[in-house]
Order: structure tokens, then C-alpha cells, then sequence
């Protein structure tokens, strides 16, 4: 399967094949698991006030691939880390599984650009933390966190530093320990911005290779629009100034896709 150019969202990205209008009939069948209910977000700026966000509203269902796109500072990465539950709405709330968001917890996994690993534990440990943290034996949590390590193929660096790893690496660490934690939703804030292209789109691979063999839901923040169209179910598009809800598109390109002819 080839993907289309961006532009082909310019023009008829409306028209569905009847295979893509009944994959979508049946994603919105699925729970919600994240519902963005007129969300808002003020910070205090030097001369007053500033609207970061206004009213966004979106719903993520469940084993869904949610991309969000927008230009710089228009929100993106305010949103996501409210989702996380690192900052706080000025506005509105978010409900996940239905109950009310209010701070971090392990329901949800991170990946972010600069979400850096603990550079004093090797790659097994940096995956076992999170699963110590809930109470999990050391046992347990090794052998669990070996089989996500396993998964993201780093089996032949589990006792590597971070600083011996390549930048791919490192995000492929961050993703073990995210999913090893089996969140109900993996919050990605541009986890590959940072990689050389070539890196990038094995990375982009590599996840949604992964996304199809674990249940998880993914809200995916991205710049580029070549990669939300080759990863994402829906593209949620955001304007900037104040960040508000521009468009939300069904991509119409079946699945599996990858960059390759
Ligand atoms: N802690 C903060 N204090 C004041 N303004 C902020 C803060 N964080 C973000 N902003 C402002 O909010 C807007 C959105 O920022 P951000 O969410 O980082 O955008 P994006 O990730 O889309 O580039 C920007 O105008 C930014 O300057
Ligand atoms: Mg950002």
C-alpha cells in the first residue's frame, strides 16, 4: 500500500470507498475513552491574559489512532500535557474511562519528544520503574518489562545506558515503559520530531506495527501532516491563536500503510 501525497486532502478527502465509510461506522461502535469537553487554557501572560485554547471538544475511542495537528504554538503540546494531567484546563474538563481528569497516573502513558529516560538506569530498569512504582515485585517487573523490551526490539541492549543509545533507541525504551504500565491511552507529544528522517519513518513503522498487536489508544500530536495521515484513524486539525478546533478528518487510506511501493 502506497500513501497518497498530502494534497490529496485538499481536494476529495470527503469521498470514502465503502471498505473506509464501514471501517469508521464501526470505530465510532467502539467506548469512548477520552472525551475533551470544551476545553480551555489561559495563561497569564506579561501584558494579561493569554487563550492558549478554546472550547476544544473530541473524543477518542477505544484502540483508536487520534492524531492532533496544528502549527506551531498553536496548543498542541498544552493540550497533550493536560491530558497527562501535568497542567490544568482554565476551562471545560476531560473525563477518561468517564471519570473526571485531575492530575497524572498511570492510566496514562507518555511519550514525548523530550521525555527523557533515567540516565543511571540501563534500559531494563528505565522500563521496570514505573511497575516497581505500583507495587509490582522485582521479579514480576523484569520479567514483564523484558517481554515489552522484546517488543520494541531492544532485546540485545536490556542492560545499556541510555547515553550509549541512539535517539530511535531512547523513544523505543520510553515506548516499553509506557505500554509496559498497560495505560488505557498512550499520550505521544512529537515522540519522533527530534529523529533523522530515515529514523523516523522506521519508527513510524515500528508503532503502528505495535498499536496493531496491543490494545491501546493513541493521541498522537504531530506537526507534519505526511505522518498524521500515515498513522492516524482521525486528524484532529487545530488553528492557532486562540488554538480552537479547525476540522476533524477521517483518513480515507486503508490500512496496512507504510511509506514503501
Ligand atoms: N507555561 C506557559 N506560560 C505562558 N504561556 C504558555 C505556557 N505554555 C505555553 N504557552 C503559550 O501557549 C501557546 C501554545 O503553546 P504550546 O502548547 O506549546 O503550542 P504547540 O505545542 O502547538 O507548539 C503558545 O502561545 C505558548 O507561548
Ligand atoms: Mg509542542
Amino acid at each position: 500500500m502506497s500513501l497518497p501525497p498530502a494534497s490529496m486532502l485538499e481536494s476529495d478527502y470527503r469521498v470514502q470507498s465503502p471498505a473506509v465509510a464501514e471501517r469508521f461506522r464501526k470505530l465510532r461502535e467502539r467506548p469512548v475513552v477520552l472525551s475533551v469537553e470544551h476545553l480551555g487554557k489561559e495563561f497569564e501572560g506579561e501584558g494579561g491574559p493569554v487563550t492558549a485554547l478554546r472550547d476544544v471538544s473530541f473524543e477518542v475511542r477505544r484502540r483508536e489512532f487520534l492524531c492532533v495537528i496544528g502549527p506551531s504554538g498553536c496548543g498542541k503540546s498544552t493540550l497533550i500535557r493536560m491530558v497527562a494531567g501535568l497542567d490544568y484546563p482554565t476551562a471545560g474538563r476531560m473525563l477518561l474511562d468517564g471519570r473526571e481528569v485531575s492530575g497524572p497516573g498511570p492510566d496514562r502513558g507518555m511519550v514525548f519528544q523530550g521525555y527523557t529516560l533515567f540516565p543511571w538506569l540501563n534500559v531494563t530498569r528505565n522500563v521496570m520503574f514505573g511497575l516497581e512504582m505500583q507495587g509490582m515485585s522485582r521479579d514480576q517487573a523484569e520479567a514483564e518489562a523484558r517481554q515489552w523490551i522484546d517488543l520494541v526490539g531492544l532485546s540485545r541492549f536490556e542492560k545499556t545506558y541510555p547515553a550509549q543509545l541512539s535517539g530511535g533507541m531512547k523513544q523505543r525504551t520510553a515506548l516499553a515503559r509506557a505500554l509496559a504500565a498497560n495505560p488505557r491511552i498512550l499520550l505521544m507529544d512529537e515522540p519522533f520530531g527530534a529523529l533523522d528522517a530515515q529514523t523516523r519513518a522506521q519508527m513510524q513503522t515500528h508503532l503502528l506495527e505495535i498499536w496493531r498487536n496491543v490494545d491501546v489508544t493513541i493521541l498522537f500530536i504531530t506537526h507534519d501532516l505526511d505522518e498524521a495521515i500515515l498513522l492516524a484513524d482521525r486528524i484532529l486539525v487545530l488553528k492557532a491563536n486562540p488554538g480552537e478546533v479547525q476540522e476533524v478528518i477521517e483518513v480515507p487510506v486503508p490500512r496496512p500503510r507504510s511509506w514503501r511501493r
